[in-house]
């Protein structure tokens, strides 16, 4: 009974769709522009007012953006803001990606055919809880690069970008009958150290340049005088953004400050918060969601919200704040629609109130997509990462003097293994150190092919080992996702500065770039050998794992989604059918199961799973296995003296 209902359902949501194509692909030009006299948006000659909300297509796989953006609109929602992530796009200089989850043109073309106008915020720069901000990786070459800056190479590398994206976009205008009503220059800008006006006139012109005089451009920042004195300039609509609880008339006092007239916009309206590794699950409550909401609509205010679904942080893509604490896999935000899309009482509670100002859409709700508990699958131990370098390392080892940084061994994300050797024997414990705190993020370290402990940026910069002159040493480092806020953003990863050995600097050594989505995706990791000696109890060498589960076809609709969550397992990486889900690290918190879409399964195959897990699988005393479960949990209580101090919805305070 429920399956036809979900069945009826969908078919009726068909229909719905269908007639909303009817009525908004007819790609019309229209007009849209700031009204100074009457302090509003006006639309084809009409005021308008927008209620959007965020969703970054980069965290949602492609075949549920549909789902996505209709449940926004039946929420009464009139408009979708979304990122363009630089780096997702260009991920070596001049190489382009925008197919498959990457296709933001039938992002664009989905909402404008469901009825939503498009808030569009290209960066270069958008913070965003995501790797770099956006920028891309290998901005980085260039050592003492400044970024967000009139740094010339900076400036050339965005003329280029912007030289390839800008034009794409501008058939999506409003004016060119597409969905775009407004774009965004820079983000935050007033928050960053540089203050630089040249730069902000430059994108000025260079976006003008690209999308003609008449589309309204804008630009965001914290909702204080300080924040717009290096964040708004002339000829770009100064908006700002503010979390439920604020004072809405001073927050919107500050905005006034920067445009004495024209429509008041929160550009960012927090519905929840962002989390970080190692401290508690950030929770914000509807009732004080829809009452800041309540007053801003009051007031005539054009709002965001941000997130309207956080979505995932899949792959390596999540960023981190400074002082360094990276960001969970997770990305759901405690958003109206969960990471996995489903409806919330925060959803519904917004819907109450927009209820009060405009018509929501009849018709039903998309409902929340079942999720399945496939249960636990058995894994089996495969190679270590040592012994399938040759596997893992396609371009073969780079040796130097001193450590190199990812972006010189031309690699973005992942691991890279640094091998060198005791320069001496080491007979009682002797301290292996990075004195200049470099080890960017972690470093799994092992001697003789013996795991003997972790060193962590920021945490701990020295253990100690013991060995014979000549043993083998080697560190295996994560790049855990750059910094995307402040002044240090310029975040190079790897061993970033020497290591030390007593008194002595580490020299000699040999580099591995891992190509590892690569060796999983093909399946290239062998079993491991059977001569391996049993693990030490605390720590054994990062190895991989692997394990399969077949979704029986007797049961209708699957697969469904559902959630991979790792019992007594440590830390690392999780693939599905070659798929890289992102991190887990349960033992630090507060996520404990990751987001798995349907779209990534199989019925035709066996469903592989392979786990990368660096600090100790729990196999060493016998069966090991993963589990999928129907239920997420995001808010463990978190293992970790690391405190991360914050009020909620200040940017200050990440500073
Ligand atoms: C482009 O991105 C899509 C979506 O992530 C991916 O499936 C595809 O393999 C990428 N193409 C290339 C050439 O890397
Ligand atoms: C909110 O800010 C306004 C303008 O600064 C001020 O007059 C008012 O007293 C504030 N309200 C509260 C509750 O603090
Ligand atoms: C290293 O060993 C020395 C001598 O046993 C000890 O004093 C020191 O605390 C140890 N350091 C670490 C980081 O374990
Ligand atoms: C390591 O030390 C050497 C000698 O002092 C120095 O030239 C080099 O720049 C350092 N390398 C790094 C990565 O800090
Ligand atoms: C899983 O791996 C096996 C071979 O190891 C392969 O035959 C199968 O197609 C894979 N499953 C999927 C869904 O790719
Ligand atoms: C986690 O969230 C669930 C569901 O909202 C709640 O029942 C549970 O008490 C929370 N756990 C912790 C440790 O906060």
């Amino acid at each position: 009974g429920f399956i036809m209902f979900v069945r009826l359902g969908s078919m009726l949501l068909l229909l719905l769709l269908l007639l909303l194509q009817f009525g908004h692909s007819l790609g019309a030009p229209g007009s849209f522009s700031l009204d100074y006299q009457k302090d509003c948006f006006r639309k084809d000659g009409e005021e308008f007012r927008y209620i959007s909300g965020s969703i970054h297509y980069s965290r949602i796989p492609r075949v549920y953006w549909k789902d996505r953006l209709l449940k926004m609109y039946m929420a009464g929602l009139n408009a979708v803001q979304t990122y363009i992530p630089w780096n997702y796009h260009e991920d070596f200089p001049g190489r382009y990606n925008f197919s498959g989850d990457r296709d933001v043109e039938y992002f664009l073309q989905l909402a404008q055919d469901i009825g939503l106008v498009v808030i569009l915020r290209p960066g270069p720069y958008i913070c965003a809880e995501w790797d770099m901000g956006g920028l891309p990786a290998w901005l980085l070459n260039k050592k003492d690069i400044v970024l967000r800056s009139s740094d010339q190479d900076y400036i050339t590398a965005v003329d280029e970008w912007m030289g390839k994206l800008l034009p794409m976009m501008k058939p999506f205008l409003y004016q060119n009958g597409g969905p775009i009503i407004t774009v965004q220059v820079e983000n935050e800008y007033g928050s960053y150290f540089a203050c630089d006006y040249n730069y902000m006139r430059h994108l000025t012109k260079l976006f003008r340049s690209h999308l003609g005089e008449e589309v309204v451009l804008f630009t965001t920042d914290g909702a204080g005088l300080s924040f717009l004195k290096c964040g708004s300039i002339q000829g770009l609509y100064a908006t700002v953004d503010f979390g439920p609880g604020s004072n809405v008339t001073a927050a919107f006092d500050a905005q006034r400050h920067a445009e004495p007239r024209g429509p008041l916009v929160n550009s960012e309206f927090y519905t929840g918060w962002l989390d970080h590794w190692g401290s508690a699950h950030s929770v914000v409550s509807s009732a004080i969601v829809a009452k800041t909401l309540n007053e801003m609509l009051a007031v005539g205010a054009n709002v965001n919200l941000y997130m309207f679904i956080g979505g995932t942080n899949f792959g390596y893509w999540n960023g981190a704040n400074d002082p360094y604490g990276a960001q969970p896999t997770s990305y759901d935000y405690d958003a109206p629609l969960t990471e996995a899309g489903d409806l919330t009482e925060k959803y519904f509670a917004i819907q109450e109130v927009i209820k009060m100002y405009h018509k929501i859409p009849a018709g039903p709700i998309p409902p929340t997509t079942p999720k399945y508990a496939y249960g636990t699958v058995g894994m089996k131990k495969l190679q270590t990462l040592s012994d399938a370098l040759e596997t893992l390392s396609l371009s073969g080892p780079v040796k130097s003097k001193y450590p190199q940084t990812f972006i010189e061994l031309n690699q973005a994300f992942g691991y890279v293994l640094y091998r060198t050797t005791l320069p001496v024997n080491c007979n009682t414990p002797t301290p292996l150190s990075s004195p200049l705190n470099g080890v960017h993020d972690r470093a799994y370290v092992s001697v003789d092919g013996v795991a003997v402990g972790i060193l962590e940026r920021n945490k701990v910069i020295t253990i100690n080992v013991t060995g014979k002159a000549g043993s083998q040493v080697d560190l295996l480092v994560e790049n855990m996702g750059r910094i995307n806020y402040g002044k240090n953003i310029n975040d190079f990863k790897g061993l970033v500065s020497n290591m030390t050995l007593g008194k002595d600097t580490l020299t000699g050594w040999t580099m591995y770039s891992l190509s590892i989505d690569d060796a999983v995706s093909q399946g290239l990791l062998g079993e491991t050998k059977p001569t391996d000696p049993p693990p030490p109890p605390a720590l054994s060498l990062p190895a991989f794992y692997k394990g399969s589960f077949i979704i029986p076809d007797s049961i209708p609709d699957l697969p469904q989604d559902t959630y991979i969550k790792l019992p007594k397992w440590k830390k690392g990486q999780v693939w599905i059918n070659g798929f890289n889900l992102g991190r887990y690290w349960p033992t630090r918190g507060p996520q404990v199961t990751l987001f798995v879409p349907a779209n990534i399964l199989s019925t035709a195959a066996p469903n592989n799973v392979t786990v990368l897990e660096l600090e100790e699988a729990p196999c060493s005393s016998g069966p090991c296995s993963v589990e999928f479960t129907a239920t997420p949990i995001l808010n463990a209580t978190v293992q970790s003296d690391y405190k991360w101090e914050r009020r909620l919805f200040i940017k200050d305070d990440l500073l």
